[in-house]
């Protein structure tokens, strides 16, 4: 069906920087997924004594946001293959727009909790969209690193998210209740994500619809337009256009029924994109940066000055995803994945040895640097492995055919996957910290086998070679 194809290569710089705009476009909701997800942490302090509730409640109130992340990102691949990639960003936009105004004024703890649970889906729709329209835009070549600019986006909304609210209660005196603009600096924090929410919004109206929905809609003249627009006026658009209907089997739109198939109930490349997901989660990466108090306390650091090290994590985060998207397209997405278990089993097995000397809630110097020093590898291994590949490959490694309604299905169990990891660690980390990591750890090393035996290689492959 397919003759392969070499797009990519011919796309001229001109057609590239207009790409590496879309792309960046589309990515902004990326942003939003972390700024959203990290936000809340300088928050919650303030949520709790405003409310009067426990830090186990809280933690519990504050996960549920993820639910409604699953939620969001199930919904998305179906209503993506409906109206389209762009009305999808729009509703996830708005959903942004309309929390971060709730959640800045919240009547009561559980109307906060309503508009966060909102933002929450659309975070889980920002975060199928963003990898499916940026695969089903870039060129071939460069997919990968275009691809990687959603977990990019991610993790420099993390760090933003961080300054920003380093800022607010600097401004506030350091008191996360301080007075602020006629509101408490927490709701200022929680209502300032209205900024990048309307931007997010404004620019997915500077951007083009899919061509592969497009053609799936039946608007082949607008689809051979904007493929000519991203790929180069090299590109034999009949051919193109011809080749992604011949894969697409004609105006078909994925529904769940789709994903059936085999022995197992699920057709097995969704199993794999539920592994991918799901692996990701279970290494802890969230409880690195959700609960990273607990891990400088126990080496002794003041709480004030925890902003600091939490942002040089943060910073870490951010070198590891470059080395990513680097490497991403050269070595190829399997060797990238297997070299990060690999750097996260043993940071995460020295973090489990380190804090079997935990007395009293502190830890002895030499442990305390051995915990510190695995805690930023572990990190950095993370960044410059799954936390780009996955999402580059749930993006790209679908057929056409069901792309929309399996990348759904993978990044609902991921957040699943999170939520269940957050929610459990306050009770698992208070009945034993070093068996928490050696969970981690265990995943860890079971990633390695899973990749090895399932995981597909899809560097350089047209999208329609998937199918
Ligand atoms: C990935 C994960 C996300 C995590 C982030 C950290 O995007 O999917 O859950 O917060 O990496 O950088």
């Amino acid at each position: 069906m397919t003759t392969t194809l070499t797009p990519g290569k011919a796309a001229s710089s001109d057609h590239l920087g207009h790409v590496i705009f879309i792309t960046a476009a589309a990515a902004m909701g990326g942003f939003l997924f972390g700024y959203d997800s990290s936000v809340i942490n300088g928050a919650v302090t303030a949520i709790q004594h405003r409310y009067h509730v426990g830090s186990a409640e809280l933690a519990q109130v504050v996960a549920v946001a993820l639910i409604g992340s699953a939620i969001g990102a199930a919904l998305a691949g179906r209503t993506a293959d409906r109206i389209g990639r762009i009305r999808v960003m729009q509703i996830a936009a708005a959903l942004f727009t309309i929390s971060a105004v709730g959640s800045a004024l919240p009547f009561s703890l559980w109307d906060l909790v309503l508009w966060r649970t909102l933002g929450g889906i659309g975070i889980g729709m920002a975060s199928v969209i963003g990898p499916a329209y940026i695969a089903e835009v870039a060129p071939p070549a460069y997919r990968g690193r275009l691809g990687s600019f959603q977990q990019a986006a991610i993790v420099v909304g993390i760090a933003v998210s961080q300054l920003v609210n380093w800022g607010i209660l600097q401004a506030a005196h350091g008191d996360q209740r301080g007075h602020l603009l006629g509101l408490e600096a927490w709701q200022v924090m929680l209502g300032v994500m209205v900024v990048p929410a309307a931007l997010y919004g404004l620019l997915s109206f500077a951007i083009p619809e899919s061509p592969r929905f497009l053609i799936s809609a039946g608007r082949i003249d607008r689809a051979k337009q904007v493929i000519s627009e991203v790929e180069g006026t090299g590109t034999d658009l009949d051919a193109r256009v011809g080749e992604i209907h011949a894969a697409m089997r004609s105006e078909h739109r994925s529904t769940f029924k789709d994903l059936l198939g085999g022995r197992s109930g699920l057709l097995p490349i969704v199993w794999v994109g539920i592994g991918l997901s799901v692996f990701q989660q279970l290494v802890g990466i969230n409880v690195a940066f959700y609960y990273s108090s607990t891990l400088w306390q126990s080496v002794g650091v003041d709480p004030s000055s925890s902003f600091l090290y939490s942002f040089t994590t943060s910073i870490i985060n951010i070198i590891g995803t470059v080395v990513a998207i680097v490497l991403v397209d050269r070595l190829g997405r399997k060797p990238l994945a297997l070299i990060g278990s690999v750097g996260m089993t043993v940071s995460l097995a020295l973090e489990a040895w380190a804090f079997s000397s935990l007395h009293g809630g502190t830890l002895p110097h030499a442990q305390g640097v051995v915990a510190l020093v695995a805690a930023h590898a572990f990190v950095f291994f993370f960044a410059m492995s799954w936390g780009v590949v996955v999402w580059v490959m749930l993006g790209e490694m679908f057929p056409n055919r069901i792309r929309a309604a399996a990348l759904g299905v993978a990044a609902a169990a991921q957040w699943v996957a999170n939520w269940a990891i957050t929610a459990s660690f306050p009770s698992l980390s208070g009945w034993n910290l070093t068996a928490t990591y050696v969970i981690y750890a265990a995943f860890a090393l079971l990633s390695i086998p899973f990749v090895l035996r399932f995981v597909p290689e899809t560097k350089g492959k047209s999208l329609e070679e998937m199918g």
